[in-house]
């Protein structure tokens, strides 16, 4: 493997029909169709047809489009159908999911990982594939982390955008999800994240700025939250200010699954598709809206002349009877695993494996591993390898097993630990697989602690009693804490990574790949240093972003917290040395040059071929602002033999020195003396040299703007301390309303249940979903957290209209103790809303 970024394996598609694809042509042709469509049929087009398809027209002759979820391989239901992973799909490579690839670092990857999906989206007929997912990681805890790269938005980016060119070389379109500040699952469809100016320019749209402006990737779908108050799939501010007049988008906006609340509103904003399917409960709303407003019917024709172009062009696109090579796919999952992985701690060059240690392997996820999350995103894999199974064709004689804990309970099993040690007791090194089962980490909620499950912490414990050379080995989607890690000289951290995980995990652990996974977010000490830790989650009303820009390592670095692990660490069998540095001269005039030019020489010092990634990382303690004490600017990644140098090139444009203006409302580099640091991880800077920004027309903070704060320690302690009052303030609030008992349409199942109709729906709901899931008992805990937080008024949407907005409204009336006007509504004789 080389760090060579961009590499394609490209095999020919169909060559485009040079008719259609003119874009002048295709817009005149959808003009025409316009003209001749009535505006039931307008209406009809802005929803879906079912969980994945939008609407054809025949009598005009406009095609569907067919979707998928991502990210981390194409979920392409062609049964029962259903958008929480309840059903099955058709069988498609599971890569790692996105927190395992993002360790990678590797840009070359990520773009023939993207290649891939979009041949398997090919051969499946998708059109678009739902993902990838970049929202920023605020907490740990988030319980859908695992499908988000980081906590960082440029590395967000950086991956994302080749990913996204890779799968639309091969023609589907990949649709960037969820767009924006959805950063918790519990309350994720009531929740208003709020938010400051700065925090959601920098950190919250700034990768999806990045990878929209660099990748264009065909569609964007909305979040369920809000943000600041307003749904994110109905702001103005959002879709139309941001994304499509300071982005230039002009692709698709999908609304996520079930997200809509209020759909005139939507297509104001410029949210074009709702999905999947509300059995037209929306299209009488639009209908009578157009008819009273003439802006409405302006923007509805906007929506359906972007769903058009996409139903044509992918069309376009299609090719039947297209195969792909799923060896070759599992091959590449295999790769993108082996470079996910994590080495966190090595003492004593424990790892690799002696070849003629006797091992015991420990633990049920050797043989049954957690390789991917749970929810929409999951993929019934092509195949699927456990380390047990290579350890055990590799080095029989010298592997034996024991179980450790038991798969479906927390529960220590005595019996199970004590034939581990022994195992253990007799064996030259004990590996153990231990993890966060499925039932830890998913969609619909999050975790409420950083744990292990405890069975897994105290055979962890016990075996590293009886033998002192025990590796463990971790799988899971986001950090967990590690109580015993003094006692433990090697940690592997595997996250979950795809069907080809196990024969990956076995190449690290044997040496015959080096590792060179860089973690891509902190593993905290405690969760109580975590940056949100008093506000997350919060709800169902609001949450409050009280920690601003400092989340991640920008939050550990400036309040001076030591972390478990830091950003961008990973460990190698080999040693790297940075060498010579160089660059441009140390004072840079933006207006006059356009990039900041520098390179380093690496060079391979150890005895393994392997792959180093060299960070950058900008300080810029510009005095007007608090700033982190560093941002992360560049990478590279580069594989070297042993003895092998090599230079490493980098050009920073303005916006590796930028922070993002409340007084100007951009990004703005500030001038002065910054410093640029290179280095191995975030705490592991092996170079720094100053660099001066020179701006001709510097811009000038007034006082008291939030910005004006002192860029040091002690601000930034202030501005998490004043937080606590605030945000009790806020909880107590949220209990009040709660106490005043004013239900509203957007009320949850939750909250409605106090009401003996809605708990009688709810308990009908659950044994529905309980029958649904009875293949796998952890997928209804994730149903029911799911309709716990349901809006009542979603129930319209979820029923595909068989409940109508008329009986929610009559329902909230007689919730409300008004019976007169909820029988009236209830009959239809009067709507009081
Ligand atoms: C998820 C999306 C997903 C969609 C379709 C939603 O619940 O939030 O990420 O793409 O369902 O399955």
């Amino acid at each position: 493997m080389s760090g060579t970024f961009f590499k394609q394996s490209v095999k020919p598609v169909e060559p485009h029909n040079k008719k259609n694809s003119d874009p002048a042509a295709l817009s005149a042709k959808i003009d025409l169709l316009l003209a001749e469509m009535t505006l039931e049929e307008k209406a009809a087009l802005c929803s879906g047809k079912d969980v994945w398809h939008t609407k054809s027209l025949g009598r005009l002759g406009i095609p569907d489009l067919f979707m998928a979820d991502g990210p981390h391989g194409v979920r392409k239901q062609d049964r029962e159908c259903d958008n929480f992973g309840l059903s099955d799909s058709v069988p498609a490579t599971c890569f790692p999911t996105a927190s395992a690839l993002a360790c990678s670092w590797n840009r070359g990857l990520m773009h023939e990982i993207g290649v891939a999906l979009g041949e398997e989206c090919l051969q499946e007929g998708v059109d678009l594939l739902l993902g990838p997912g970049i929202n920023m990681k605020r907490s740990p805890l988030c319980g859908r982390n695992f499908e988000y790269f980081s906590e960082d938005p440029y590395l967000t980016a950086e991956l994302a955008i080749p990913l996204i060119n890779g799968l639309q070389t091969r023609g589907p379109g990949a649709c960037l999800k969820h767009f924006a500040v959805n950063n918790q699952e519990k309350y994720r469809m009531t929740v208003s994240a709020q938010v400051d100016e700065r925090a959601l320019n920098e950190i919250y749209l700034s990768a999806f700025e990045r990878t929209i402006m660099a990748s264009g990737p065909r569609a964007v779908m909305t979040s369920y939250n809000r943000i600041n108050g307003v749904y994110a799939g109905e702001s103005i501010d959002l879709i139309s200010n941001t994304l499509r007049k300071r982005w230039n988008y002009n692709g698709l906006v999908v609304t996520d699954w079930g997200a809509v609340n209020d759909r005139v509103a939507g297509i104001m904003a410029g949210s074009d598709l709702e999905m999947p399917s509300s059995g037209k409960a929306n299209d009488p709303l639009l209908i009578r809206a157009a008819k009273e407003n003439p802006a409405v019917s302006v923007a509805m024709d906007d929506s359906i002349r972007r769903i058009l172009t996409l139903a044509f062009k992918s069309r376009q696109n299609r090719v039947p009877g297209y195969r792909c090579s799923t060896q070759e796919h599992h091959a590449l999952a295999r790769k993108a695993a082996a470079e996910s992985i994590v080495l966190l701690k090595n003492d004593a060059s424990l790892l690799p494996l002696p070849e003629n240690a006797k091992i015991a392997l420990i633990g049920q996820f050797a043989k049954y591993p957690r390789y991917q999350g749970a929810g929409s995103s999951l993929v019934h894999p092509t195949q699927l390898e456990s380390l047990y199974h290579f350890a055990r064709e590799n080095r029989k004689d010298r592997v034996s097993y024991a179980d450790g804990y038991p798969l479906d309970s927390d529960q220590i099993d005595p019996e199970l630990v004590s034939e581990a040690k022994t195992a253990a007791a007799m064996a030259d090194i004990a590996i153990i697989v231990a993890g966060l089962p499925e039932s830890y980490e998913s969609e619909g909620f999050d975790r409420t602690h950083l744990n292990l499950p405890p069975n897994h912490d105290h055979l962890i414990r016990e075996v590293a009693a009886v033998n002192k050379k025990t590796v463990v080995v971790l799988q899971n989607g986001a950090p967990v804490e590690m109580p015993w890690i003094c006692d433990i000289p090697v940690v592997v951290e595997n996250y979950l990574s795809g069907q080809a995980g196990g024969s990956a995990l076995w190449e690290i652990l044997t040496g015959r790949v080096s590792p060179s996974g860089k973690l891509a977010e902190s593993f905290p000490l405690r969760l109580c240093d975590t940056p949100s830790y008093n506000t997350f989650p919060m709800g169902p009303e609001q949450v409050d972003y009280r920690e601003g820009i400092f989340i991640g390592y920008r939050h550990y670095e400036k309040a001076g917290l030591p972390v478990l692990f830091p950003f961008g660490h990973g460990l190698s069998y080999t040693t790297f040395e940075y060498g010579a540095i160089s660059a441009d001269p140390p004072r840079i005039d933006f207006e006059r040059h356009k990039f900041y030019q520098l390179s380093i020489s690496v060079k391979n010092t150890g005895a393994f071929p392997g792959m180093e990634t060299v960070q950058l990382y900008v300080h810029n303690p510009f005095g007007e602002v608090i700033r982190p004490e560093k941002e992360l600017r560049g990478f590279n990644k580069v594989f070297l033999l042993p003895g092998e140098k090599k230079e490493l090139h980098f050009s920073l444009d303005q916006s590796a020195f930028s922070f993002y203006s409340t007084t100007t409302h951009q990004w703005n580099p500030g001038p002065g003396l910054c410093d640029i640091l290179l280095g191995s991880s975030s705490a592991d800077i092996r170079i720094a040299f100053p660099l001066e920004i020179i701006i001709s027309d510097p811009i000038v903070k007034p006082d008291g703007n939030p910005e004006s704060v002192n860029n040091n320690k002690a601000a930034h302690d202030n501005l998490t301390k004043s937080v606590q009052n605030d945000i009790t303030k806020s909880v107590q609030e949220d209990f009040a309303k709660k106490e005043n008992k004013n239900f509203h349409a957007n009320s949850t199942m939750g909250e409605c249940r106090q009401n003996v109709f809605f708990r009688f729906l709810y308990f009908c709901v659950l044994q529905y979903l309980k029958k649904r899931s009875r293949e796998n008992p952890r997928q209804f805990d994730m149903m029911r957290a799911v309709l716990e937080d349901l809006p009542i008024k979603r129930l319209v949407i979820m029923s595909n209209g068989i409940i109508r907005f008329r009986h929610i409204d009559a329902f909230v009336f007689w919730m409300n103790k008004e019976r007169y006007h909820a029988l009236k509504t209830l009959l239809g004789i009067s709507r009081k809303s």
